[in-house]
């Protein structure tokens, strides 16, 4: 590792691609998925992205961020506009559901309501706001139980291979814009980062209130 770190200084690109190349070979071809999980945690961990990097690009895209909004409203288009016609949360209690607009099945288009089995956002208790919120943030409210829903890390796992608005998200039809990663590649970035232990990164340095002690090695 202490060879690889002064590698990395002299030539940060060919080292990366040695390592991927040493993962690929060694592990990834022999072990199968469990082998393609330790190779992209062994690659995160080499590389100079920190491992919740990716999942927190895609946490914060349109698609995932238009039903995990910071207040009452759900957002609509790629430029996460509140949604036409006051609809909230809260037209549930007042006798109109979601689904009376987003029908599953439809057809999809642009300005079209989305279709998924299920079409709803959390619930007021347990809001699970993804607007607005650093990836630090992001990292730590998956991890606690108080603001997930007491879901083990297999059980996002599972949301997330499954879910049918989540399925949606990365294949949401013409006019709407596709997250950063396929739904296989945020699987496969999502479990490396399960198998390093779900390490967080640091608020980013240039927040006012947040000055790190001296000593304290970056992490990202
Ligand atoms: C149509 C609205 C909708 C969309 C779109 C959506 N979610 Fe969710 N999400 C929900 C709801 C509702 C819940 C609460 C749990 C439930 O009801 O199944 C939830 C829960 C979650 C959870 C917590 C797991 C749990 O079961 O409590 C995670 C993590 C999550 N969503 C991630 C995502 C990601 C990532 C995307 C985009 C790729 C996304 N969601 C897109 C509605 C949505
Ligand atoms: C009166 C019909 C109607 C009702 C009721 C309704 N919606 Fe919508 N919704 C639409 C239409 C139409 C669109 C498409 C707007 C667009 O993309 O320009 C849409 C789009 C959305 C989107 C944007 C998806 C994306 O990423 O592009 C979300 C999220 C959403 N609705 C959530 C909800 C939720 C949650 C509820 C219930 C609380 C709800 N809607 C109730 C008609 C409705």
């Amino acid at each position: 590792m202490a060879r690889a770190m002064g590698l990395a200084l002299m030539n940060e690109n060919a080292w990366r691609r040695s390592v991927n190349h040493t993962c690929r070979r060694r592990v990834t071809l022999p072990c199968g998925r469990y082998g393609t999980m330790l190779a992209s945690a062994l690659a995160l961990l080499l590389s100079q992205a920190h491992p919740f990097d990716d999942v927190a690009r895609v946490l914060l895209h349109p698609r995932c961020v238009n039903c995990h909004p910071a207040g009452e409203a759900p957002l609509q288009t790629d430029a996460s506009r509140p949604h036409h016609q006051n609809v909230t949360r809260r037209i549930e209690a007042l006798g109109t559901r979601c689904t009376a607009c987003h029908l599953p099945n439809a057809p999809q288009g642009p300005g079209l309501p989305p279709s998924a089995a299920e079409w709803k956002m959390p619930r007021a208790d347990l809001p699970l706001v993804f607007q607005g919120r650093t990836p630090a943030q992001l990292c730590h409210q998956l991890k606690d139980p108080a603001q997930n829903g007491n879901l083990t890390p297999e059980a996002m796992l599972e949301h997330l291979t499954h879910d049918p608005r989540v399925v949606w998200s990365f294949a949401p039809g013409p006019g709407r814009a596709l997250p950063p990663l396929t739904h296989a590649r945020f699987l496969e970035v999502f479990s490396a980062w399960l198998q390093l232990g779900q390490p967080c990164p640091t608020e980013a340095p240039q927040a006012p209130q947040t000055k790190r002690p001296p000593n304290t090695p970056r992490q990202r």
